[in-house]
């Protein structure tokens, strides 16, 4: 069925972002009025400027959200959340991280909290790693077309998904009725090594590019090096570090359950990535 305030603007903050644009383009696709939000959007919204956020949300019936990426995400999100619902934005539906909620930290939550506290219909999506990340993240593509991912991840298991999955599933449930309360973990279908993976985007790219397993000190000094606050590389490295450990192995079926298909294996997201350009030059 058709939600309510399905006639009214959709916002897609973050949407100039890895999944945001997506979504704005399925939503698209579904002949829905689409408000693509961020800073530097036509109609701009900053997390940090409250003064943005009126003309931002103005007429619209719902939002994804993707929230600030920083230590003020909750706050900033606890404060937005219920701005929009007092607007008349109906229907909320967050990307969140499946790794937030496995870490055993409920600080990790806040911000899904602050959603759920908001008093609006909301929906919270918990996917694993993006494939994307390879392609389209400069941390994670440079060592591509260095020839060598250098990652603190041993052996362990991700079953990375596609963002285009990811988007598929918001546009889904910004767009009907019944996932009100409803929190979907998303993975692919298949859990991988990061040589298994690494390996497919050699294959599909015809780079001589190799994984090789570093220790958690080695990649935060790499990273510090670089420019990356140590307090942000030390996170990183955390979460590398769940995947070492085997916590993130488990496939989910929130794509399936939301969509009733299969989501996208990794050696068809990396073929077509390539198709696209993602590794030359
Ligand atoms: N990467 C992964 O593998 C992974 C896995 C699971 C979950 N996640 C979650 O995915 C989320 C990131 O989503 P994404 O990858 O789609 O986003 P993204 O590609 O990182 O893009 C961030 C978006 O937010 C906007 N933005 C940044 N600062 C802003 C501000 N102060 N005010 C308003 N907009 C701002 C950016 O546009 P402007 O710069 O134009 O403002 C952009 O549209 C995070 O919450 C992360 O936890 C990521």
């Amino acid at each position: 069925m058709e939600s309510t305030g399905g006639h009214r603007p959709i916002l897609v903050i973050g949407g100039t972002g890895k999944t945001g644009r997506h979504v704005v383009d399925r939503l698209r696709r579904r002949g829905k009025e689409v408000r693509a939000l961020s800073r530097s959007t036509p109609v701009p919204f900053d997390w940090f400027d409250e003064s943005t956020w009126k003309t931002a949300v103005s007429g619209a019936g719902a939002a994804y959200l993707v929230d600030a990426q920083n230590e003020h995400a909750a706050e900033r999100m606890r404060a937005f959340a219920p701005f929009a619902v007092a607007q008349g934005v109906e229907r909320l539906v967050l990307l969140s991280a499946r790794g937030w909620a496995d870490s055993g930290d409920p600080g990790m939550l806040a911000t899904e909290d602050a959603v759920r506290d908001s008093g609006g219909a909301w929906t919270i999506l918990r996917p694993t790693w993006f494939m994307q990340g390879f392609a389209e993240d400069d941390l994670m593509r440079a060592p591509v077309l260095a020839g060598e991912v250098r990652l603190p991840a041993g052996d362990g298991l991700e079953p990375f998904i596609d963002t285009e999955d990811i988007a598929e599933t918001a546009a889904a449930v910004l767009t009907r009725e019944g996932d009100e309360g409803c929190t979907y973990e998303l993975s692919g279908p298949r859990a991988l090594t990061l040589a298994e993976a690494v390996a497919a985007i050699a294959e599909a790219s015809g780079r001589p590019v190799r994984y090789v397993p570093v220790s958690e000190e080695e990649y935060v000094a790499g990273l510090v090096a670089d420019g990356t606050p140590e307090d942000a590389a030390r996170f990183v490295a955390r979460l590398w570090g769940w995947l070492r450990d085997g916590e993130d192995a488990h496939l989910s079926d929130g794509v399936q359950r939301v969509l009733g298909r299969a989501p996208v294996d990794l050696t068809d997201f990396v073929r077509r990535a390539a198709a696209a350009g993602a590794w030359a030059g």
